[in-house]
């Protein structure tokens, strides 16, 4: 298994909590039912027609909801994935290289057009780069003769350099083939398209012609689509469901759909350091995490229509809102709950570590919310 990529639905369905039935009604919605018809970038531009048989243009989703519409285009997970031409990394990198062991790696961008290409110096192999994953560090989807490859290299934004793509590291390539990349099994393939692409299978198979790149609104809003044609004929009864009303269970479920739930870690016995990646069943973990109480859901501090907030103070009211110093008038309604005998400020800074993942150039903030004492082992 790469680091980027690992099972997800198949293994969501076992927790008895209110979440596990939202959980698997959202990854079967998700696995079966990604099917309505839609023009691209439907929710980007007022300018788009709308869908074929309505008799006026549809207002899109900006029209009308311009504050979301408006931050969520330029958010990490609106670019999850890109197609050529539209890759601000490759555009300003358009001649990237790296030797590893015997193989040279190139990759070179021209017109709106990247191939990936491979030599040991007698045989070379190229590939064009259809399928750009990741908006800070990218690794590329490449296509051989039929079959699916994790490009070996992928793209580092640190470094803004090549280097070995996570959780590839241990491959050792015995043939040019071996040393373009890992074989996806026709499982993985459709689990990366899902989680960083909109409209991406129909049942077990990849729409290569319908998806489109990124998460669209409707990834996440299902039934977003009917509700823009019906609210165009002001039609308001059927809006999407509000997912504002998620509690914080349902919602690290909603999320984990892709940042992996706590089921999918612990049934897939994932340990170690990689796993704080895996946001959800990081903060469940935590002795903070309450299933039902709001101020620790994803959505306390988090936008999903947004950058993440690197401002570590940002996230203070949010702790605080718990954890008030004693004697306040908050401290009163969660008088059980403790203050901090060190600190008044910067809560994050010291409770959620940055950690850099192993065998990668990439730092993750630990959810696991907790005292951290000093040489500690990392806590599973
Ligand atoms: C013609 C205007 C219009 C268009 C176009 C439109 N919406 Fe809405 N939408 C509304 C209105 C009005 C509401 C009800 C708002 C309320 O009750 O707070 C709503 C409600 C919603 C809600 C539920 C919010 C909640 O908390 O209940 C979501 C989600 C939503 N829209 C998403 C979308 C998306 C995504 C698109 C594009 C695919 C879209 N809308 C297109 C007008 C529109
Ligand atoms: C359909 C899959 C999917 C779902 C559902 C999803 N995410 Fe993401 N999310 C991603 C991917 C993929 C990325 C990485 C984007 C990139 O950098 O290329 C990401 C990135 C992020 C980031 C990093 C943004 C940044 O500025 O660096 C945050 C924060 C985030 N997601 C929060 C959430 C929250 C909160 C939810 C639930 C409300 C959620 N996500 C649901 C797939 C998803
Ligand atoms: C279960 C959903 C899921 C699957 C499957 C998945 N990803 Fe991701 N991917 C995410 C999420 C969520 C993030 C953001 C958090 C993180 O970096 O772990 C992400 C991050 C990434 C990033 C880093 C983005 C950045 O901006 O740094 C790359 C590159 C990437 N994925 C590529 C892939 C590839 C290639 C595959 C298939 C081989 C794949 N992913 C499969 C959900 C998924
Ligand atoms: C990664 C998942 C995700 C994507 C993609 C996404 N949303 Fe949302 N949206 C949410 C969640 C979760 C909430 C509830 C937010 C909250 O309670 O803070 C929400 C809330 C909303 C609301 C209700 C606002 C409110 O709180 O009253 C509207 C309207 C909306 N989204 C529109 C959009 C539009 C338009 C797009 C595309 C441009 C979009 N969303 C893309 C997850 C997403
Ligand atoms: C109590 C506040 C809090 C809650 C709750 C929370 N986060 Fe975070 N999250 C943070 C902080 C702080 C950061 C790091 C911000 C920074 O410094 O860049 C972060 C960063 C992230 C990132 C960026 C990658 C990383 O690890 O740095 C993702 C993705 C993310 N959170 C997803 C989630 C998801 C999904 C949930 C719900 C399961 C969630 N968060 C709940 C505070 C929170
Ligand atoms: C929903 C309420 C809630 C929120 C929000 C919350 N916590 Fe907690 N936290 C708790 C509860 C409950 C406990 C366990 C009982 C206690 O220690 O009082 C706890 C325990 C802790 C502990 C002690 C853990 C240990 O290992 O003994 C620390 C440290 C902590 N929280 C820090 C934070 C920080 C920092 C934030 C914000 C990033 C935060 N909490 C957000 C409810 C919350
Ligand atoms: C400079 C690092 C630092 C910062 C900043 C910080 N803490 Fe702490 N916190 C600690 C340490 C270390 C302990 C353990 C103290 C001990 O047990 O000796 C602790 C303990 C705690 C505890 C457990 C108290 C108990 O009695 O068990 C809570 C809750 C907590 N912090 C919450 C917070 C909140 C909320 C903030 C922000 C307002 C915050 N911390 C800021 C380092 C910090």
């Amino acid at each position: 298994m790469s680091a980027w990529s690992a099972l997800i639905c198949k293994s969501s369905f076992g927790r008895l909590t209110t979440g596990a039935a939202a959980s698997a009604l959202l990854c079967a919605i998700w696995l079966l039912c990604e099917t309505a018809p839609l023009s691209p970038a439907l929710a980007q531009s007022s300018t788009q027609s709308g869908p074929k048989g309505a008799a006026k243009p549809t207002p899109a989703c900006v029209d009308c909801h311009a504050g979301a519409a408006h931050a969520y285009a330029t958010a990490p997970m609106r670019h999850a994935m890109e197609v050529p031409g539209d890759d601000p990394a490759l555009e300003s990198h358009p001649n990237l290289t790296v030797q590893q062991g015997a193989y040279k790696y190139t990759v070179l961008t021209k017109d709106g057009k990247t191939s990936y290409s491979v030599t040991d110096g007698t045989d070379t192999l190229t590939l064009p780069v259809r399928w750009m994953f990741g908006q800070q560090s990218q690794t590329w989807v490449l296509e051989k003769d039929g079959f699916f490859y994790e490009g070996l290299v992928s793209y580092f934004a640190r470094e803004q350099a090549l280097a070995t793509t996570p959780g590839d590291g241990h491959i050792t390539p015995h043939n040019i083939t071996e040393a373009m990349g890992r074989k996806l099994s026709p499982w993985e393939v459709l689990q990366c398209f899902n989680c960083h692409a909109t409209n991406a299978s129909t049942g077990t198979h990849v729409n290569f012609d319908k998806l489109r790149p990124g998460l669209d609104c409707e990834r996440c809003h299902i039934g977003a689509v009917q509700h823009q044609i019906d609210a165009a004929n002001d039609n308001f009864t059927t809006l999407p469901k509000a997912l504002k009303k998620m509690d914080s269970q349902d919602t690290a479920n909603f999320c984990g759909q892709c940042h992996r739930t706590w089921d999918t870690a612990v049934r897939n016995k994932w340990k170690g350091i990689p796993d704080v990646r895996f946001q959800p069943y990081r903060l469940e973990n935590s002795k903070c995490f309450i299933g039902n109480d709001r101020r620790i859901s994803c959505l306390a501090c988090h936008d999903p229509h947004q950058h993440v907030n690197h401002d570590q103070a940002f996230y203070d009211a949010k702790c605080l809102a718990c954890h008030a110093p004693a004697k306040s008038p908050a401290a009163v309604a969660t008088a059980a709950i403790k203050s901090c005998p060190v600190a008044k400020a910067n809560c994050a800074s010291c409770h959620m570590p940055k950690t850099q993942l192993p065998g990668t150039h990439s730092m993750f903030t630990d959810h696991e919310i907790r005292i951290v004492r000093p040489g500690e082992e990392y806590p599973n």
